[in-house]
């Protein structure tokens, strides 16, 4: 069989099998070709020049358990393969985590640095010294943090010791372990006096009524990496009350809230919060700057 037949029968099994996307992939496609590369232990972005390949036996055999084990099992296929991506940067996952996928990722593309730089109100990279990723999980936005801002110290805060070890693995493989600080804290309660030029947050969000219907593939995620009360917001709001003090001099605040915007305008009408676009559009990152949070 070749490998674009391998991608047909695959594609067709998990349509028919209708599992979830949204942990790394947003469809079929893209979540088959993901498998298939891996079982084929070949590069992401190098399907077109294997599509007529003839794969081993063996690798035949790989790919279609793996497949097998995402309908079975409902699982993200990034724990199954122990991987998740955000752009083209890798990290270590399993279930002590919540799969990667958070838009402030989009402004943090070290290589792209020219185009992002503004969005954190900086002219230059070196300007931001002490950095903070509260509710870091694998530690992927603390990790893109230190790459994006080289003379950073950053502090990478969480409340699971579980997923203080994950990222742990990943800060070392990183090699920043010189510049990254692992925390386990109930958001900013073990952080004393530290104040940091920027601070950046994925918390929780999912509310209540959402919770309940979730499909298995997010039931497979730790419960205390999505909920956040009945509104979605509880994390928020403390984050809010709490980062005044925190934050240095003309520091930023960045903290994402999925489709909890209308709620969020509504507890805090007072807020000049600003909603930059995101590949999905704007309303799912909000930021603010320290005078803003002065009041
Ligand atoms: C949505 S995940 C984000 C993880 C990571 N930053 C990312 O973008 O993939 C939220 C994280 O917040 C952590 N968390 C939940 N409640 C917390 C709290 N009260 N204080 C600190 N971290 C908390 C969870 O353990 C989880 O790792």
């Amino acid at each position: 069989m070749t490998v674009s037949e391998l991608l047909d029968e695959a594609i067709a099994r998990l349509e028919q099998a209708h599992v979830s996307f949204g942990h790394g992939t947003t469809n079929v496609l893209d979540e088959a070709v993901w498998l298939l590369l891996h079982a084929l232990r070949l590069p992401l972005d190098s399907l077109n020049e294997h599509l007529d390949e003839t794969p081993t036996a063996a690798k035949v055999k790989a790919f279609r358990t793996l497949v097998t084990r995402r309908i079975e099992s409902r699982k993200p296929a990034a724990y199954l393969m122990k991987e998740a991506w955000l752009g083209e940067h890798r990290f270590y996952v399993d279930e002590r985590v919540i799969v990667p996928r958070s838009f402030i990722a989009e402004w943090m593309q070290p290589r792209r640095y020219d185009e992002t730089v503004s969005f954190f109100g900086r002219t230059n990279r070196e300007s931001v010294k002490r950095a903070l990723d509260l509710c870091t999980g694998s530690g992927c936005l603390a990790i893109l943090m230190a790459l994006m801002f080289p003379e950073a110290q950053v502090d990478a805060a969480d409340l699971s010791a579980d997923a203080l070890d994950v990222a742990k693995r990943n800060v070392l493989d990183y090699n920043l372990g010189r510049r990254i600080h692992l925390v386990r804290s109930d958001l900013f309660s073990a952080l004393g006096g530290r104040t940091y030029d920027l601070i950046i947050s994925n918390p929780p969000y999912v509310k209540a009524a959402s919770m309940k219907r979730l499909p298995p593939e997010y039931l497979a995620e730790p419960t205390l990496a999505l909920a956040s009360g009945r509104d979605g917001l509880d994390h928020t709001r403390t984050i809010l009350r709490e980062a005044y003090r925190h934050l240095n001099p003309g520091g930023m605040l960045v903290v994402e809230i999925g489709h909890n915007r209308r709620a969020l305008e509504r507890a805090f009408p007072r807020l000049p919060f600003e909603w930059p676009a995101t590949k999905s559009g704007a309303g799912y990152v909000f930021t603010l700057r320290r005078e803003d949070l002065e009041a």
